[in-house]
């Protein structure tokens, strides 16, 4: 949610920073804006409405700006609608600061009354203009950067993640955290901040996750990290593993579309090295066999499709741990007085691993006594930094808003994870482990003969893509996928469009169905198989048009009642949502493209949604 970028080296900053902007676009895209500052033209600023490009067009690609230091945003609206002026890099007054913010300063209301008392002017209705107006109301009285940011850092309430310019110190960069990513990136003669890898990926694969607390001085270089007692802080580096060409579209027409291809191999990656020898080994947890053995209950806490990938894990792991498993949305569960103690094991999902409900959510299970353990996608994010055990996921860079491989790998990696404490428990039987860890290894194939097919998928979109009113229904594991279908579809093609367990229809949601209106019939869990037949049945009694789901075996009976079949090849049980939501997602992705929608950035939303 909003990106940040700032360079200081050799080479011209405008362009090294719209490029960076462009790469990190999907974290937000209403309003961006540049700040350069050079010996001879000291600080200039440039910010629009609207996405990277209309800005990359004012500045002729960054031309137009002269100076080998900047900073950048991309914006996603939280305090003042997108506008030129509530644009970031916003300037302090006297034009001396510039500064770009991620996150919320809440008891902005405050200092700016405060400052407005001290005869400060503002120019735009924004927390983060608040923050470089206060910067400078102190650097004023000290005339120390570093003295000054460590104030106001002190005086604030909220998230931050801060990147500041100050014409009095030239070649220097300042930046601050707290509850909002901010990375260091090294190189000979130049070094990086970002808010995300993707922004520097291209000329650093050297980076340093700054904590929370900190403040960094960046030079051409060197960078000094200082904690918030202004004492030096020692970083230690990492080395990003994936290259640029993972965060490019590579021929693809949209990213969405590129990353539900790469499911097959984001599966592999995330499951095949956790195979060996028939056992499942997660030699990343430090849970012992002991520790698991205490649990007497696991939550599960997330936010979106990681809360789907939830839903289906709450099936899966109760059927094989026989063990109480609830799903919490995370911004619910940290106001709910949560019943968490020492014997509970508290599973958070996230891809971003920066999403702030999440992480509020997980220090406040930490804080109860329960034992945290993280499914992340993004290496050294926050969430996998605090949590007591981190399982990734593996599936590289994922850029479209709508999550597709990171669903996948989240629910292989929940579902090794159930099997692996079911082992410890002795609640699998042992043929049934082996046919889980045997089936495991056929789901990537499964997958491609999957995808092998979307030219279907595309031929039933274009029948379906003008309905205004879809309703997804399933019982089981089926409910479960079907939530994650139905917000594929309403996020990238804006249908509106609710995900129910069949059985709950005739309790008055099926007052909706009339004649035209689409369900979506899921029936790949071959246990309710019948079930959801009679289901299907209903809602076509009431003239509802039925696009089915269900599995090979099952497609000619299904064929008989549904206007029109998908389906996908068998599995065992636990997997079978990992195949079904492929062509869910395959679904959602057509339907918008045939609707014209802006498939990889959809309106109002953001990738990483870090604040509350
Ligand atoms: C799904 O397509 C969305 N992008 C969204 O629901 C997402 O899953 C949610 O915001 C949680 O994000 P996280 O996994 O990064 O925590």
């Amino acid at each position: 949610m909003c990106g940040i970028i700032g360079y200081v080296g050799q080479e011209q900053a405008a362009p090294i920073l719209l490029q960076g902007l462009f790469r990190m676009e999907y974290r937000g895209y209403d309003s961006a804006g540049v700040a350069v500052w050079s010996q001879e033209k000291g600080l200039q600023v440039e910010k629009t409405k609207g996405r990277i490009q209309v800005l990359s067009d004012l500045l002729h690609g960054g031309d137009d700006m002269e100076g080998t230091m900047g900073i950048g945003h991309t914006r996603w609206a939280t305090h003042g609608e997108p506008s030129d002026i509530n644009a970031h890099p916003h300037v302090s007054e006297s034009g001396n600061i510039a500064l770009v913010h991620n996150g919320i300063i809440e008891n902005y209301m405050e200092i700016k009354e405060f400052l407005l008392h001290q005869g400060i002017h503002f120019s735009s209705d924004t927390d983060s203009e608040v923050v470089a107006q206060l910067l400078e109301y102190y650097y004023d009285k000290s005339h120390d950067m570093l003295d000054a940011v460590s104030r106001v850092i002190h005086r604030i309430q909220g998230s931050y993640g801060f990147g500041i310019i100050c014409s009095d110190y030239p070649g220097s960069l300042i930046a601050a955290r707290k509850d909002s990513p901010l990375i260091l990136g090294y190189g000979d003669g130049f070094h990086f901040l970002a808010s995300d890898v993707t922004a520097m990926i291209q000329y650093t694969r050297d980076i340093a996750y700054m904590d929370d607390g900190e403040i960094a001085v960046i030079t051409a270089n060197s960078i000094q990290v200082y904690n918030n007692m202004l004492e030096p802080v020692k970083k230690e580096h990492q080395h990003v593993v994936w290259d640029v060409s993972a965060a490019e579209k590579g021929g693809y027409p949209h990213f969405m579309f590129k990353e539900i291809m790469e499911q097959p191999e984001a599966f592999r990656k995330a499951v095949f090295p956790r195979i060996r020898d028939g056992r499942v080994m997660l030699e990343d947890l430090k849970l012992t066999t002991w520790q698991i053995r205490d649990f007497n209950k696991i939550d599960i806490i997330a936010c979106g499709s990681s809360y789907h990938v939830g839903m289906v894990g709450k099936y899966n792991l109760e059927r094989l741990l026989r063990r109480p498993v609830e799903v919490f949305l995370a911004s619910e569960f940290r106001y709910c007085d949560p019943l968490v103690d020492k014997k509970t094991l508290v599973i958070v999902i996230s891809q971003s691993g920066e999403t702030l409900d999440t992480m509020a959510a997980m220090r406040e299970a930490k804080r109860l006594g329960g034992r945290t353990l993280a499914i992340v996608n993004v290496m050294g994010s926050s969430i996998a930094r605090e949590a007591d055990d981190v399982l990734y996921t593996w599936a590289g860079p994922e850029i479209a808003v709508a999550t597709t491989k990171a669903y996948s790998t989240q629910l292989a990696v929940l579902d090794l994870l159930g099997l692996y404490l079911a082992d410890v428990l002795g609640t699998v039987e042992p043929e049934e482990y082996d046919a889980i860890v045997k089936e495991a290894h056929t789901i990537p194939e499964k997958m491609e003969a999957i995808l092998a097919k979307t030219a279907d998928i595309q031929y039933f979109a274009s029948q379906y893509f003008n309905h205004d009113s879809v309703f997804f229904i399933g019982r089981n594991l089926d409910y479960a996928m079907g939530l994650e279908g139905s917000l594929k579809l309403k996020e990238i093609s804006y249908i509106h469009s609710e995900a129910y367990a069949s059985g709950e229809l005739k309790h008055g949601t099926i007052s909706l169905i009339e004649k035209g209106t689409l369900v979506v019939a899921l029936g790949t869990y071959e246990p309710l198989f019948d079930k959801a037949m009679s289901n299907v049945v209903e809602v076509k009694a009431r003239g509802a048009e039925v696009l089915a789901l269900t599995t090979d075996n099952f497609r000619e009976k299904m064929e008989k009642i549904a206007d029109s079949v998908i389906s996908v090849p068998c599995t065992h049980q636990i997997f079978q949502p990992s195949l079904g939501v492929v062509p869910l997602q395959l679904f959602a992705y057509y339907v918008a493209l045939h609707r014209g929608c802006d498939i990889d950035k959809p309106r109002n939303l953001a990738k990483s949604v870090t604040v509350e």
